[in-house]
């Protein structure tokens, strides 16, 4: 099979983490009879170097004449700025998720058995997590109307009905695919959205019978992850909900650097990118987690090309590498063997092949 993919390295680590994922791809592609077909395109602050704009046409053309999209992480000190009239890098991410539609993000947050130990909560609380955060991805806060003004600033939380159910639909699918348990965090005590967002749950949970339903509000949800993460099977939620729930889950499981996610859409194009930021403090270190994207690389195989063995292939060889011993300094541990970004991935794509 032909996997015809965009590769968008970014900033920061972006670029290292982005050529242990592809080194993964292409073991396990070699090893299954796969070709991959990648092309490299700009996005976020080095987009703005080079062109100008944090999300140029060519790459949006690129983008939309392939398969899947691999991206690794956007942004950095250098494009800082507060001037909503200079371009930022994460307007590139941003940009991306609207052209193409991707309004579900999956975030899956899994404890790996070997890191148990690398949580800061007990491993007790910690070891039976195994949740997705559904994370509505493309309205929202982040797309609404917003000014600044001497007089008045404002950002607006806008989201149609069409918007909220599909989103539940996804997660709804989800959940019946796994635990049958759907927990939707909104804030419905304040926010009008929420209050919609509320309603629709409520009408779609008669449809889907076999799931347990419940709402939450997003201040006790916050406090739920870290009091019993193993109550979550399935949350759906808003776009900058699950953007900071994310982070927080992430956490119970001892690394931002361990978790990958999915966008999905409307059409056929997936994004795969981890969760985490282009960490520009160890940048250029050879020092950064490349799991998160390696198994970001698994989910595109899952979802883009439904490719279950070679999934599998990924998730277990990330699996031994770590029952091994080997670990990235964010997830080091007293007797384990600490490697690089590089031979991270080099054992992983030698676990495959
Ligand atoms: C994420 C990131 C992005 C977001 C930023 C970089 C715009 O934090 O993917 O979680 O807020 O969605
Ligand atoms: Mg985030």
């Amino acid at each position: 099979m032909d996997l015809k993919i965009t590769v968008l390295a970014g900033d920061g680590i972006g670029p290292e983490i982005i050529k242990e994922a592809k080194k993964v791809l292409d073991a396990v592609s070699k090893k299954y009879g796969h070709s991959v077909i990648a092309d490299d395109g700009l996005i976020g602050g080095i987009a703005i170097d080079e062109t100008g704009n944090p999300f140029p046409k060519e790459t949006i053309d690129k983008c939309q004449s392939s398969q899947a999209i691999l991206l690794g992480a956007v942004g950095g000190p250098k494009w800082d700025t507060t001037d909503s009239n200079k371009p930022r890098p994460e307007q590139g991410l941003l940009g991306l998720r609207k052209e193409l539609g991707l309004f579900a993000n999956l975030r899956p947050v899994k404890v790996h058995n070997q890191l148990t130990e690398s949580s800061t909560l007990k491993s007790a609380v910690v070891s039976d997590i195994d949740m997705i955060i559904v994370r509505e991805l493309t309205g929202g806060i982040y797309f609404g109307k917003s000014a600044r003004s001497d007089a008045l600033t404002y950002d607006t939380c806008e989201y149609s009905s069409e918007e909220i159910i599909r989103i539940f639909r996804i997660a709804f699918d989800i959940a019946m695919k796994r635990r049958n348990n759907l927990i939707s965090v909104d804030k419905a005590n304040v926010l009008e959205t929420s209050r919609l967002w509320r309603e629709i749950g409520h009408l779609l949970k008669e449809e889907y019978a076999d799931v347990a339903y419940q709402d939450m509000l997003v201040d006790n949800c916050a406090m739920q992850l870290i009091r019993n993460p193993g109550q979550f099977d399935i949350i759906v939620t808003e776009n900058m909900f699950g953007d900071i729930l994310s982070d927080e889950a992430s956490m119970l499981t001892g690394s931002i650097g361990m978790l990958p996610s999915a966008s999905l859409g409307e059409g056929n194009i997936g994004l795969y990118e981890p969760i985490h930021g282009s960490a520009p403090d160890i940048a250029g270190m050879d020092k950064a987690n490349p799991m998160a994207t390696i198994l970001s690389v698994a989910m595109m195989l899952r979802y883009s090309f439904d490719l279950e063995k070679e999934v599998q292939a990924i998730e277990n060889a990330v699996e031994q590498v770590l029952e091994q011993g080997y670990r990235t300094p964010d997830i080091m541990q007293e007797g384990k063997t600490e490697v690089s970004t590089s031979e991270m991935g080099d054992l992983v794509a030698k676990e495959i092949s």
